[in-house]
């Protein structure tokens, strides 16, 4: 009988690769998602369940219809500007949506959980690459919400038997190598598709958010880490916890950084288009630079980046923001 693994925020960008992935690999990911930015579109893999985070019924009816073996939570706002404009927006979704996660788990005897972080828990880094065990002070509400969420997971770990891994993603890059899903955010303000919509001609000049910064090139540094590596962590930890492990985080990057204008040049020579730049202000809550140490992650559960080169990750992109109408 095939395993029933609930995917919260599975329309969405980083979820929808993950059911893929647990797809092929003989599980049924049920998708639970608002779909308030997830698109029902990119559910292909089993079956959606519309419902929000907030509605504690509505999760225990899902729970009790599927009884699923894990849950792999990647409901969130992630929208670090909006994060500062509008706080309330974020603490009521991803804390108080999270907080009814779990307590819903505990009503249900749901006792495994994947939860997605964010580098942005770390807030500006004192040392890089980034350890686990670095110090967790992040500089906006989205990272603030991230961090809250991970304590409340540590203490509902040790009071009520729960088992957690949790993500800390870095940046989260590239579309699916078959083309069928990929990055679809509205608004989009991600890096990486403004770039080749730029491209594209879609728009009309790409921003690079400050040249002053204290890199090689002025230009801020990100660690870049494919779709389909951030999937298989996920599964990666799904079968951990299956075979009896306990709480733990993970930091998932590929350990190596680009800048924002080597960006653009690796993406001309992908594209092989010109992209015209303009030189803009620094966007507020920019840490200079952010690499990932994920040694923890390879060492324990043997997951290691195999898409996570620029060209793929670039390529990979262009082909899907190239179908994008
Ligand atoms: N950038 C530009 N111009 C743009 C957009 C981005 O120069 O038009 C720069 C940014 O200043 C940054 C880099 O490109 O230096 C990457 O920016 P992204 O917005 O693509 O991603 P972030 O580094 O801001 O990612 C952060 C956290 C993630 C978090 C995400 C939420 O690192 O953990 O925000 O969207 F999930």
């Amino acid at each position: 009988m095939s395993k029933n693994v609930l995917v919260i925020g599975g329309a969405g960008y980083i979820g929808s690769h993950t059911c893929k992935k647990l797809q092929q690999l003989g599980y049924t990911p049920i998708v639970y998602d608002n779909l308030v930015h997830g698109h029902k579109s990119s559910v292909k893999w089993g079956p959606i369940e519309v419902g929000d985070l907030l509605d504690f019924d509505r999760l225990s009816e899902v729970f009790g219809k599927y009884k699923p073996i894990s849950i792999i939570h990647f409901a969130a706002y992630a929208y670090v500007g909006e994060s500062v404009l509008d706080p309330s927006k974020y603490y009521r979704n991803n804390v108080v949506g999270s907080l009814n996660l779990l307590d819903a788990m505990r009503v249900n005897k749901i006792k495994s959980l994947i939860f997605s972080s964010s580098c942005a828990t770390y807030g500006i880094p004192t040392r890089v690459p980034i350890t686990e065990d670095a110090p967790q002070i992040p500089i906006n509400p989205y990272g603030t919400t991230k961090l809250t969420v991970e304590k409340m997971i540590n203490d509902f770990s040790h009071a009520y038997d729960l088992d957690c891994v949790v993500l800390r993603y870095f940046n989260a890059a590239g579309a699916d190598l078959d083309g069928e899903i990929g990055e679809n955010h509205l608004p989009e303000t991600h890096v990486i598709p403004l770039i080749l919509q730029t491209a594209l001609k879609k728009r009309e000049h790409f921003y690079i958010f400050g040249n002053d910064y204290d890199t090689p090139d002025g230009t801020c540094i990100r660690d870049y880490v494919h779709v389909e590596d951030l999937a298989q962590a996920h599964i990666s930890s799904l079968k951990y916890l299956e075979g009896g492990g306990s709480s733990t985080q993970y930091n998932i990057g590929n350990g190596s950084g680009y800048s924002v204008r080597e960006l653009v040049t690796e993406a001309e020579r992908v594209t092989q288009e010109e992209i015209s730049l303009v030189i803009a202000e620094r966007r507020v809550g920019d840490p200079a630079i952010l690499i990932s140490d994920s040694q923890k992650i390879k060492n324990e559960l043997g997951w290691q980046p195999e898409y996570s080169d620029i060209n793929t990750i670039l390529e990979t992109s262009w082909r899907w923001q190239k179908g994008l109408i």
